[in-house]
């Protein structure tokens, strides 16, 4: 969480760095702030709020400038304000630092600082960093960070511009991401590729340990300890328009308009005719006979069905666990474990720190990423890409029915290696597949002016259930995270079963209850669901197929969708509607559904 960029080069960085936070805002946008060296002083505007805020600020009072670092927050500590926001410096003013992540021991640091005359201006971890490179700056920018590096617990990846070296920018990496953009006579740092477009053609990602010096065109990288290290850049493949929001008002409603074509890249890049090809894993499945799949939020929503797709169709014993639970227990390592970490962003601090869990204890681990340069992907013996495509939005859309498709394709592969289906099962399998882009693009097409009028309905209502059973239950807690996180209306997903344990006493004659009904083996048992939540007075929204007439006549509001062949591809189908639900209910309740409250996109911090 917080995104950080810095720019070096013929252009005013400030315009440049502006581009940069716009792209990197879905990091995080409590504050946000920028510091410009021009050849005599370091320039600071900063700016509580949306990064409008410090455009307007920077309009009645702009930096002139080619050099500069910038930084926009998701606060962890001290509140979302101005004081807090960064760039942060010393009392002098002389050395500006934006910071990316956690520095754990930042008490005991500041009480030895203050100790010996340091002022703070914030409640910020960071601020302990010019601090400390104050004390021991003698005019040597790298030797003060080499200085002081041991000294920071936690992780971090932070950008720093001292005065006296106004065409320099200095940066460091432990356990943040971290990257340095080259173009032609510039340099860029950011958080992450998009933030380094259109300017830079060339980017390398700086490993944990490392420091660089950024001047014009150069970069020089070396250890904490000083060990010089050869800079190895890698081309850009990402392009400007992938990153921008085009003709939607919103990268989610581009993300979900997008996902026939992400799920027909991920049907092209796994079929070669009649047959699924091997995911490059470098690892051999045969002797694996328990998996475990890791995630957090929406990707443990796929994780689910992911478990119920290796059970199906390899029928091998899978467990889900949410990331942050599982660092923290003493899981039992046996031999034949596969874990899986799923993660969009591939920086979810819990799920790259229950990753290590399991390779410390010798399990191996295969990672399913968007971000094929992320951490989580770099530490795993094996990756599966996904194919997504930048996902901007904070709620995720396009990268969920990607997982899910990823996962299935997943399954299919180690029934194959274990033997447990033959050739005719897996032609019907990929036969399954091979319509969903199609079904989707229909799908999302279809009747969305019932979805308006549902949303329109229930927009004032400040709760609402979800109800699925099978592989629909994953798709109920989905749904329910996809409204609560954008619309901030209370929202919670049930397995119908366990309704009548406990939630149904929440059911009134406004509480709109959305169940999830298609036709297939658990129909009748969610129809029973139904009556029970109508004998109540609720109001029903049912999910269920287009020609369903029994499930309209009871409903309130019926979004039909289409059938998938394959009964457990179904959930990629069901979920659509409830994209498009949550969008227009935040919508209609003025939220701002690409950068919701309190929210990041990248969970860099536990
Ligand atoms: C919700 C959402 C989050 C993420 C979660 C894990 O829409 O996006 O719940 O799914 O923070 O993120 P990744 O997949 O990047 O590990």
């Amino acid at each position: 969480m917080c995104g950080i960029a810095g720019y070096i080069g013929p252009m005013q960085a400030e315009s440049v760095l502006l581009v940069a936070l716009e792209r990197l805002k879905y990091r995080g946008y409590d504050s946000a702030g920028m510091a410009i060296l021009d050849s005599h002083e370091i320039l600071i505007r900063k700016s509580e709020g949306r990064l409008r805020q410090l455009e307007e600020q920077l309009s009645m009072r702009p930096v002139l400038g080619h050099c500069g670092i910038a930084h926009t927050r998701w606060a962890t500590h001290g509140a979302p304000t101005t004081i807090n926001a960064h760039p942060h410096t010393c009392a002098r003013g002389n050395i500006a630092v934006v910071h990316n992540g956690i520095i754990e021991n930042h008490e005991v640091l500041r009480s030895r600082l203050q100790a010996a005359g340091a002022i703070f201006q914030s409640q910020t971890d960071t601020e302990v960093i010019p601090n400390l490179l104050a004390q021991v700056y003698t005019g040597d920018p790298l030797a003060a960070i080499q200085a002081i590096i041991s000294e920071l617990q936690g992780s971090f990846a932070f950008a720093a511009v001292f005065e006296d070296h106004p065409d320099h920018i200095f940066v460091a990496r432990q356990g943040s991401p971290l990257l340095v953009g080259r173009g032609e006579g510039q340099m860029l740092l950011a958080s992450d590729i998009p933030a380094l477009l259109p300017h830079a053609h060339e980017y390398l990602q700086l490993e944990d340990g490392q420091l660089a010096v950024l001047t014009r065109g150069q970069v020089r990288i070396c250890s904490f300890s000083g060990a010089v290290i050869e800079p190895a850049f890698k081309t850009i493949e990402m392009n400007v328009e992938s990153v921008s929001k085009g003709d939607y008002d919103s990268f989610m409603a581009k993300e979900i308009a997008e996902q026939p074509e992400v799920l027909q890249r991920i049907l092209e890049s796994r079929l070669r005719g009649d047959t699924l090809t091997d995911p490059d894993l470098g690892i051999d499945l045969r002797g694996i006979n328990h998996v475990v799949f890791l995630a957090a939020g929406t990707s443990w929503h796929a994780a689910l069905l992911g478990k119920r797709f290796l059970e199906s169709l390899a029928r091998i014993h899978v467990e889900v666990d949410i990331s942050s639970e599982y660092r923290y227990r003493n899981p039992v390592a046996s031999g034949g474990t596969l874990v899986v970490a799923i993660s969009q962003s591939g920086e979810t601090a819990d799920t790259l720190a229950s990753l290590r869990l399991a390779k410390s204890k010798f399990i191996p681990v295969v990672s399913l990423v968007n971000v094929m340069d992320s951490t989580i992907a770099r530490e795993s013996d094996g990756v599966m890409p996904l194919l997504a495509g930048p996902e901007i939005g904070v709620a995720s859309t396009k990268a969920y029915t990607a997982q899910v498709f990823a996962l299935y394709a997943f399954a299919l592969h180690l029934a194959r290696v274990k033997g447990r289906i033959d050739g005719e099962q897996m032609r019907r399998h990929l036969d399954g597949m091979r319509p969903i882009p199609e079904l989707v693009a229909h799908s999302l097409a279809l009747a969305e002016d019932r979805v308006l009028a549902a949303a329109e309905l229930f927009t004032p209502a400040n709760a609402t259930v979800f109800l699925g059973r099978g592989g629909e239950f994953p798709t109920a807690l989905e749904g329910a995270l996809k409204l609560k996180e954008i619309s901030y209306v209370h929202a919670m997903g049930y397995a119908g079963g366990e309704f009548k344990h406990g939630p149904i006493a929440l059911v009134t004659p406004s509480l709109p209850v959305v169940c999830i009904c298609p036709r297939d083996a658990m129909y009748e048992k969610m129809i029973s669901n139904i009556e029970e939540v109508r004998a109540r007075q609720g109001r029903i929204i049912a999910v269920g197929d287009a020609d369903d007439d029994t499930l309209a006549g009871i409903a309130d509001i019926c979004f039909p969708v289409l059938r998938s062949e394959d009964e457990l591809l179904q959930p990629l189908l069901s979920i659509l509607p409830l994209q498009r639900y949550a969008y227009h209910v935040a919508r209609g309740r003025n939220c701002d559904v690409d950068q919701p409250r309190n929210l990041a996109k990248s969970v860099t911090v536990e």
